[in-house]
């Protein structure tokens, strides 16, 4: 077959700045999105420390989630993000031991069943939230990437180590989390620049460590408490890390590894899931057929009583709904690849090892030849059709995808039950339409809601 060349946007600066300028450091994605428009289903753009090659149909896609020949590539803000995660499951480069490690231990707690165990500490943070609504009434008006992104972070905090971050108790989010948040722009940031222009931020670099720093200290404390003072009645993620060996090499994860788990599973866990809730109601609010659907649902399963874990998979409308906000807005837009080898992508494009592979999922997600003509509508029933699996990866590729799945879900699910069997939900302002903000992930910007105790719902 006879091989093509990738096409590519011009370089800027006699190629010195590569197409670096071609993406708007402060939402790079967004710039991707505008090029796929113009360039097509491949194109290359050279960012100086690294080339990229961005896919964006199925087609090309499906070739490149094989773990045969292809593999998570850490780069951009990831690999910036190292420092703090070091080679936890989330940053680990493919060979490393540790990544093995964790994995085969932490699946298990991770699977169904484990999950399950974790609902009355999902509940318990989920009723704050809840409780916290009603007491502020229907004129309060709730920031939804706030709100969402207290309890995202507070559920992990708890459900993970046991520890109450007490973010719907105090005017502002704990310090762990502004100092992750900082992290992850600065991270993104970096990615987005040379090397040079990185060595001459010296103040942002200092910054950047300090909250590292603190992070790692708060964690660390953590683990020692645990260790002198053992709590083998708690089931959660850090009694599994200290006293589960892995089945294969017999050993159990050091304690700098444990830490580092530790805040991966805030970085991962947090503003997803709140980005993916945020999102979905704004859809179900523009949609207002499937906000009524989704509430008669919660009527028919849940009724007035408490919510109960066996209500999760019964909940199939709700479950639709959020896969179906999951292929549009997916938190995370992009997944990174690497050929293992010198290949022909598609039979025609030749991609080598040092080259990146950029999964778009917007693409992915709203490829025609997949999602009909109808992609961009939100219609929560595709999500019951037979469709590809390998055409909806919101959770990632392979081996690599996401471990904290069945979590998020059930976390999602038993949230919006509770919003809807307590409250009428409607926007803040009946004329917002969505906004995009991006860090490590994208989530609604500026996105509000109201909400008021349904009659009879005492
Ligand atoms: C990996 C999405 C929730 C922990 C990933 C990846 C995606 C993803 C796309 C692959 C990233 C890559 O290839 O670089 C999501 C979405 C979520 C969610 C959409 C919610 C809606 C969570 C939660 C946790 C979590 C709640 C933890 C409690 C992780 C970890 C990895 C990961 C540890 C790395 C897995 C590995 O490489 O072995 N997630 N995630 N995620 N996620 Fe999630």
């Amino acid at each position: 077959k006879e091989e093509l060349p990738i096409p590519q946007p011009p370089t800027h600066l006699y190629g010195y700045l590569g197409n670096l300028p071609d993406l708007d450091p402060a939402f790079a994605l967004r710039s991707i999105w505008r090029l796929a428009d113009l360039y097509g289903p491949i194109f290359k753009l050279d960012l100086v420390k690294r080339q990229s090659v961005v896919l964006s149909n199925y087609e090309l896609i499906k070739e490149v989630l094989s773990d045969d020949r292809f593999e998570k590539n850490v780069t951009g803000a990831l690999q910036e993000l190292r420092p703090l995660i070091k080679d936890a499951l989330f940053s680990a480069y493919p060979h490393e031991p540790n990544w093995h490690k964790a994995h085969r231990t932490l699946m298990p707690v991770f699977g169904p069943l484990g999950v399950r165990k974790m609902f009355p500490e999902q509940l318990d943070i989920a009723s704050q939230m809840i409780l916290r609504w009603d007491r502020l009434g229907p004129d309060n008006i709730i920031d939804t990437a706030d709100d969402f992104t207290r309890l995202a972070f507070d559920t992990i905090g708890i459900c993970a180590f046991n520890y109450r971050f007490n973010n719907f108790y105090a005017e502002h989010m704990h310090k762990f989390a502004t100092q992750m948040s900082e992290s992850l722009l600065e991270a993104g940031k970096r990615a987005g620049r040379t090397g040079i222009e990185n060595n001459l931020r010296i103040w942002s670099a200092q910054h950047l460590q300090e909250n590292i720093d603190a992070m790692h200290k708060l964690c660390d404390d953590l683990v020692a408490e645990r260790m002198a003072n053992p709590r083998p009645e708690i089931n959660d993620l850090l009694n599994t890390m200290l006293n589960v060996a892995d089945p294969v090499t017999g050993e159990k994860l050091d304690v700098e590894n444990i830490r580092n788990q530790m805040v991966t599973f805030l970085i991962a866990g947090h503003e997803t899931t709140s980005g993916t809730l945020a999102y979905l109601f704004y859809n179900l609010l523009k949609n207002p057929e499937t906000l009524q659907k989704a509430q008669q649902e919660v009527d028919q399963v849940v009724g007035d009583g408490p919510i109960e874990v066996k209500h999760m998979s019964q909940l199939k409308y709700v479950d639709a709904a959020i896969k179906e906000t999951l292929r549009m807005n997916g938190p995370i837009p992009a997944v990174q690849r690497r050929a293992k080898q010198e290949t022909l992508l598609g039979g025609k494009y030749k991609v080598t090892p040092d080259m990146g592979i950029m999964i778009n999922l917007k693409g992915l997600h709203n490829d025609p030849t997949v999602w009909g003509d109808d992609a961009g509508i939100f219609r929560p029933e595709r999500m019951y059709d037979g469709f590809p699996t390998d055409a909806w990866r919101p959770f990632g590729v392979g081996m690599r995808s996401c471990i904290g799945r069945a979590f998020a879900e059930q976390e999602m699910i038993l949230n919006v039950a509770l919003i809807l069997q307590r409250f009428q939900v409607e926007m803040a302002d009946p004329s917002y339409e969505l906004a995009i903000k991006s860090t490590l992930t994208t989530k609604p910007d500026g996105f509000s809601i109201k909400v008021r105790r349904r009659t009879g719902k005492d």
